[in-house]
């Protein structure tokens, strides 16, 4: 088979990673892909977003299968466009996107089915938004509706920043037409856990629960990221209540989505916060999560492109993921400034020492190859992703390799994991 993958971050490096594996697989291709990808797959420039020229090139390179990795091309309809060309293509219909493309549409369904959440109230209108501001107590959350490149989502503490964020997203434009609805919400209190599933619409396939680290700084301070780093399997959502998360959240959700016009196909991502008063689901993502791939998919066994074939194909009944028993803790490392302004164009050392290590992979995000250099591209920048038999010995191999590394500015969580210890 000839496989495509779309994207270019370390969720996708991690991707052609293990769909490489694959004895399923001859050639992978991606687009744009990275300074990881390029080492093992074919990296194709054109950009993820731009769907018309991924059609010419998967018809002309007769590609069998196209992974999505990010959401953008997913929300724009990537899936309905390449099934009306005959191609075939891993991840969900334009319609059933929209449960990531627009958070209006995600609580509003969650509303219906009577999924908890955090209370909200949407707005199309500054006045009416900032009126209703006045009469909040804070902390509270604001969220462009729309896709914002994980930047819309912002948590407020009083009502002269609430005033000056809604005038940014809802006058300025800030997020453009993403930020024309918005949602303000109650702050969630809590530990956040996020699970993936694969579905065909009818079966759902669990994967091990994981936890990002949203905040740049240790103990989740400073302010929001992608992704600072990821593990699994998440102590704080064991296989049980795993379980109890697809009945009461999961199943009921694709039901509404089936019976709705947007029969769910590909990956479901769901966000939740354990709070005192039990799970709420924060939000929903239509694709794999970036940095939890980089710590879920090491642990699979199995081989993942025959899975992803049966989502497509409605036969998930019959498929299994095998996994290793084993802990992966994923660490971002970033570019200095990350996520505010940074530099770009640092050259990034010592990697060669950890090829070839079967308990530690390095995924690129922001790296480019350049005359025999690996240099830094992005704000994030690779994802050391490090296993052991356990979570402690996880985390002590990941940041044993990360020693190892280094790039002008290069900054990094250290506590990665720890809230795992703690309840593990
Ligand atoms: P979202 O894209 O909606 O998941 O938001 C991104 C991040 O913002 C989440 O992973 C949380 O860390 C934080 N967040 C979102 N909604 C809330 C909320 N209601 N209360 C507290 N934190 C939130
Ligand atoms: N890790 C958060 C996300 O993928 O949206």
């Amino acid at each position: 088979m000839r496989v495509l993958v779309v994207g270019g971050g370390g969720r996708e490096h991690t991707l052609v990673w293990k769909i490489a594996k694959s004895p399923l697989v001859d050639d992978i291709f991606c687009a744009p892909g990275n300074g990881g990808t390029v080492e093992i797959a074919n990296n194709i420039d054109i950009n993820a977003e731009d769907i018309g020229e991924l059609i010419n090139f998967a018809k002309k390179e007769k590609i069998d299968l196209t992974v999505v990795g990010p959401e953008i091309p997913l929300v724009k309809g990537i899936t309905n466009k390449f099934k009306g060309e005959g191609l075939n293509i891993f991840g969900p219909s334009k319609n059933a996107a929209m449960i990531e493309g627009s958070k209006a549409f995600a609580k509003l369904l969650m509303e219906r089915v009577k999924i908890p959440q955090a209370a909200f109230e949407k707005f199309h209108n500054p006045e009416r938004a900032t009126d209703y501001l006045r009469k909040q107590n804070f902390p509270i959350v604001i969220k462009a509706s729309g896709l914002a490149a994980g930047k819309g989502v912002i948590i407020i503490n009083s009502f002269d920043e609430a005033e000056k964020t809604v005038k940014e997203i809802m006058t300025n434009k800030k997020f453009g037409t993403a930020g024309e609805t918005i949602i303000i919400e109650e702050f969630l209190k809590g530990e956040e856990v996020s699970l993936l599933v694969l579905t065909d619409g009818v079966t759902i396939l669990p994967f091990l629960s994981s936890q990002d680290h949203k905040q740049v700084y240790n103990d989740d301070k400073g302010p929001n990221t992608g992704g600072m780093g990821a593990y699994a399997p998440a102590p704080v959502l064991d296989r049980k209540e795993a379980g109890k998360v697809i009945n009461s959240i999961i199943l009921p959700v694709l039901d509404a989505m089936k019976t709705e016009g947007a029969k769910y196909k590909g990956i479901l991502y769901v966000g939740l916060m354990i709070t005192e008063d039990g799970l709420k689901v924060l939000e929903f993502n239509c694709r794999f999560g970036d940095p939890e791939t980089q710590a879920i998919l090491p642990l699979i066994n199995s081989d993942l492109v025959e899975a992803l074939l049966m989502t497509i194909n409605g036969e998930l009944k019959n498929a299994k993921i095998e996994w290793n028993d084993r802990s992966a803790v994923c660490v971002v490392l970033a570019s200095g400034g990350y996520p505010g302004k940074y530099e770009k164009g640092k050259e990034i050392h010592g990697l060669k020492k950890l090829k070839g290590r079967d308990d530690v992979v390095v995924f690129h995000a922001g790296t480019k190859k350049e005359n025999g250099r690996l240099l830094t591209t992005g704000g994030r920048v690779l994802g050391v992703t490090g296993m052991g038999d356990n979570l402690k010995d996880a985390i002590q191999t990941t940041y044993a390799a990360i020693g190892e590394i280094s790039f002008e500015g290069m900054h990094y969580r250290k506590d990665i994991g720890r809230k795992g210890l703690k309840r593990g």
